[in-house]
């Protein structure tokens, strides 16, 4: 995809579709491209930093479907990329369910397009502030079973929503709605510990906040944790990114300090 949208109406920028870009996706406009390389000018760990939460997000993913979980929903899933939850998970067990739900109508687009004459996955268009549309989505009914465990992947979302009393509201009533045996997985994007320039991420901030509707909000370890407040955690925890059940097949950037990948993540179980 190059130039303008499909329509021909030039697009602000989404954090969707920086982050395609930074995966190496193709899924991206100018405006998301002149975004994400203002960005680099002073992040410019940026590709590596998606693609290591990208990592982590399959090696989670295949994780809960070998413990059997076979129903997933994947709030802010973005575009589809190389590896996409449905894929890994339907490789682990062909018959597992996907909804997938974005706030970006071309990442929803897109994905539409993509999971075209596949019966078990399927997308909305929703926003994880009104976690209750969500979950009387009419697709998202027809396709999981709330009596079952669903495995609640929250990857890379939560700091687009950047007041805290919507985010852990919205988190509180996702995981009201599962039943034990569910779980909830979350990466999130911290400063803390990690050593950085307040000026640089001023301008990150800045970015996000000017040219996209998700201004970023970054959060410290205590308050990722406190997402799985009550769940059992699965080992080793929440740990740096690179840290959570490391296999071959990852990216090796931040092998030497796990924490410059900036992300914190973990799964935990609804007791
Ligand atoms: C960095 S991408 C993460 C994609 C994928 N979950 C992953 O971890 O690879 C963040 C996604 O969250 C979506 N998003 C941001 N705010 C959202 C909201 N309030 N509701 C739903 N999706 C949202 C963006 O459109 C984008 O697709």
């Amino acid at each position: 995809m190059t130039g303008v949208s499909r329509d021909g109406e030039a697009k602000p920028a989404t954090a969707a579709r920086i982050y395609d870009y930074y995966l190496g996706g193709t899924h991206n406009f100018p405006a998301d491209r002149e975004a994400a390389e203002a960005m680099l000018q002073v992040l410019p760990l940026g590709p590596q930093l998606a693609k290591t939460n990208r990592a982590f997000l399959r090696r989670a993913v295949r994780y809960l479907a070998e413990s059997g979980v076979d129903q997933f929903l994947d709030i802010g899933s973005g575009i589809p990329t190389e590896g996409n939850v449905h894929e890994i998970v339907q490789q682990v067990d062909s018959e597992a369910r996907v909804v997938y739900v974005d706030i970006d109508p071309v990442a929803v687009a897109e994905s539409l397009e993509f999971l075209e004459g596949n019966q078990l996955a399927t997308v909305v268009n929703g926003d994880l502030r009104d976690p209750q549309s969500i979950l009387s989505h009419s697709q998202v009914a027809a396709m999981l079973d709330f009596n079952r465990p669903i495995g609640l992947l929250l990857g890379a979302v939560l700091h687009f929503v950047s007041d805290d009393e919507v985010a852990y509201d919205a988190v509180e009533q996702l995981r009201a709605a599962l039943v034990p045996g569910s779980c909830l997985l979350v990466s999130h994007a911290t400063a803390d510990e990690v050593p950085h320039d307040q000026d640089e991420l001023d301008v990150a901030h800045d970015i996000y906040r000017r040219k996209t509707a998700t201004p970023l909000g970054l959060r410290t370890r205590s308050q990722i944790e406190r997402f799985f407040t009550g769940l059992d955690l699965v080992e080793p925890g929440v740990v740096w990114l690179p840290l959570w059940r490391p296999a071959p097949d990852d990216p090796q950037y931040f092998a030497d300090d796990p924490k410059l990948s900036a992300g914190l993540g973990g799964v935990g179980r609804i007791p």
